[in-house]
């Protein structure tokens, strides 16, 4: 499963999920780019890892939120690097509230950055695959798209977004050997779900069939799966990696 001479990048790369991914890849022998937005230290933390390993990763900060600054950033990446052949579509946030009280900001910056920021992040990417006629695109969407939460329209509609997205890319990009896929983890732990109550990670844990929350590698592992020639023949699907909580 080498991915030898494959250049790589994770939005947000620097923490949680996209960190594991990130050590994940430069292990299968990817040049990986780790993607930051406002916490340089955690980029640094990641890069270190990786080196430390043996493997090859730089740092690549942008906001996938401002569309100007993520296609300037990839292509750049590309002129200096020659291709860039992996991305993963991770970056993400909550704005959490319940729908009659959520404001209109929340809606917009969730939808801006986990769904727009996968798009732009895309379309700047896909040339570069087109060119080399091989390519990999895995969004990392989650359970919520498919159950749907309460007090998370905005991210439940970012997410089931980024599975159309996923389809469609899939169909338009099939003709050049670039598959595109999503995983869909169900509560994984990291910063994001890190704080929720005691008591609500209980309530949580009951309703997962294997009993606890996920990590950040259980993603990681379904992302390598994807992009490696093992996977070559999935395009347009999902991997759900969420302990059974949605079937
Ligand atoms: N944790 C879960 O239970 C869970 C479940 C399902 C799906 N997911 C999805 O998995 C992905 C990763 O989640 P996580 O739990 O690992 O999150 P996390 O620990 O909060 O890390 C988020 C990462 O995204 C980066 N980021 C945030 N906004 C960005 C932006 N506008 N531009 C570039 N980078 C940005 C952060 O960079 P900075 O450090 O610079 O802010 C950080 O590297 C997200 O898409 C999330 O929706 C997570």
């Amino acid at each position: 499963m080498s991915l030898k001479g494959k250049n790589a990048l994770v939005t947000g790369g620097s923490r949680g999920i996209g960190r594991a991914i990130c050590v994940w890849l430069a292990a299968m022998g990817a040049h990986v780019y780790i993607n930051y937005v406002s916490n340089p230290d955690a980029a640094r933390e990641t890069q270190r890892n990786i080196v430390e390993a043996g493997g090859i990763a730089d740092i690549l900060q942008f906001n996938v939120a401002d569309t100007e600054a993520a296609q300037d950033a990839i292509k750049q990446l590309i002129k200096d690097h020659g291709s860039l052949d992996i991305l993963i579509n991770n970056a993400g946030i909550t704005r959490d509230g319940l729908m009659v009280r959520m404001k209109e900001e929340d809606w917009d910056s969730v939808l801006d950055t986990n769904l727009k920021g996968a798009f732009i992040c895309s379309k700047a990417a896909v040339r570069s695959m087109m060119k080399k006629k091989w390519g990999r695109v895995v969004n990392i969407s989650s359970v919520i798209a498919f159950a749907g939460n309460a007090g998370q329209v905005n991210y439940a509609s970012a997410k089931a977004g980024m599975q159309g997205l996923t389809k469609s890319m899939a169909r338009e990009f099939a003709g050049r050997n670039i598959t595109v896929n999503s995983v869909a983890p169900g509560y994984i732990l990291t910063d994001m779900t890190r704080d929720l109550a005691e008591d609500i990670q209980e309530k949580i844990k009951a309703e997962i069939p294997l009993a606890s929350l996920g990590t950040p590698e259980d993603v990681a592992g379904a992302v390598a799966y994807l992009v490696s020639d093992d996977g070559a023949y999935v395009t347009g699907n999902t991997i759900h990696v969420n302990g059974g909580m949605y079937m």
